[in-house]
């Protein structure tokens, strides 16, 4: 064989050695005291005289280079002797993904229900004034109403809205009549947390301001999204209520989807629960805004507790605990 190719073939063992004997042994086989290599080295004088010192010079290089190789290799092996145990074959670990939260989710099903019917999704400041708040929507400083609607107050006198009411009034402010809008969103009050109370929830609002609305459009309006949201055969029923900022003021409520109106825990033995607090926007509002020859309705419902009805869940507070397990019957991203 000559130098060049037992050059080639050399390199290409040691390569290939995967244990220290392996490499060991290939030292032996070239570079031992009979090895091929030392054997060659050994005849260079045995060659004609002519060739001798490129033969001479090549053996040389080669036994140098041999020996760096096979001193890297043991290097390497022993490091990798080191190394934690590795099965590379074994599947990877799928990182934890987030979900969205049964309110998202419930909150964005409403949203498309109403985009269905031509509304728009406007959405507003949780920070408000009280003249957002209470004032322009027909509930002056020492009007009653706003005892149920005690909240959180910044120092500079704002405060944490305590209903996405004031909305409506941010969106006649800016667009004018016919318009038709929800928005969704965060809202406090002070309520100390127990199952059917938390001081934050989501509500949706709604408007539709157009000439010659009527009750009847309110009605048929509330009564589909109903049937969307709890099922086609849900029985809605509309009775008188008050609101500093509809008139006439209605609310909504449906037969219990649970016991069908016989009554049972969810509903408290009612048969029904109320939904939706609507009415014929107050003619004050629109006066005051500039548009006495429109008319329309507004409503508001909570999230939180249309949650509770549609899945029976019988304590708010879960819906902020973070219990995974809970959370993750709501998720249908199946991650
Ligand atoms: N803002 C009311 C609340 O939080 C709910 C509501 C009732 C909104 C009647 C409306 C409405 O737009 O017309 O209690």
């Amino acid at each position: 064989m000559d130098l060049e190719s037992l050059g080639e073939e050399v390199k290409l063992n040691i390569r290939k050695a995967s244990s220290i004997d392996e490499i060991e042994s290939i030292r032996i086989k070239y570079l031992g005291k009979k090895g091929e290599l030392t054997k060659i080295l050994h005849s260079i004088g045995d060659i004609p005289a002519k060739e001798r010192p490129r033969a001479g010079k090549l053996a040389n290089k080669l036994k140098n280079e041999f020996s760096e190789l096979i001193k890297e290799k043991k290097e390497e092996i022993t490091k990798q002797k080191s190394l934690p145990w590795m099965d590379l074959s074994l599947p990877g670990r799928k990182p934890t993904m987030g979900g969205l939260h049964p309110l998202s989710i419930l909150s964005q099903e409403i949203q498309d229900i109403f985009i269905q019917m031509g509304f728009s999704i406007v959405t507003g400041p949780e920070i408000e004034t009280e003249y957002y708040n209470f004032t322009a929507l027909n509930t002056p400083e020492d009007h009653p109403a706003r005892d149920m609607h005690d909240t959180f107050y910044l120092k500079d006198g704002r405060l944490l809205r305590t209903h996405t009411s004031p909305v409506q009034i941010r969106t006649l402010e800016k667009h004018s009549p016919p318009l038709r809008i929800i928005s969704p969103g965060r809202c406090y009050r002070v309520d100390t947390f127990d199952p059917i109370h938390s001081p934050t929830f989501t509500q949706i609002e709604g408007l539709w301001i157009d000439k010659d609305i009527s009750m009847a459009d309110l009605f048929g309006t509330l009564d589909l999204f109903a049937k969307k949201i709890f099922g086609k055969d849900v029985k809605t029923e509309f009775f008188p209520s008050y609101f500093p900022f509809t008139e006439p003021s209605a609310e909504m409520w449906i037969e219990c989807p649970f016991c069908k109106g016989k009554g049972c825990s969810v509903c408290k033995k009612r048969g029904k629960i109320e939904t939706v607090g609507a009415g014929m926007v107050h003619p004050n509002i629109l006066k005051s805004l500039g548009y006495g020859e429109f008319n329309g309705f507004a409503f508001g419902m909570g999230v939180d507790r249309i949650a509770m009805t549609k899945y029976d869940i019988d304590d708010i507070r879960l819906f902020f605990q973070n219990e995974l397990q809970f959370l993750r019957q709501f998720d249908d991203s199946k991650l």
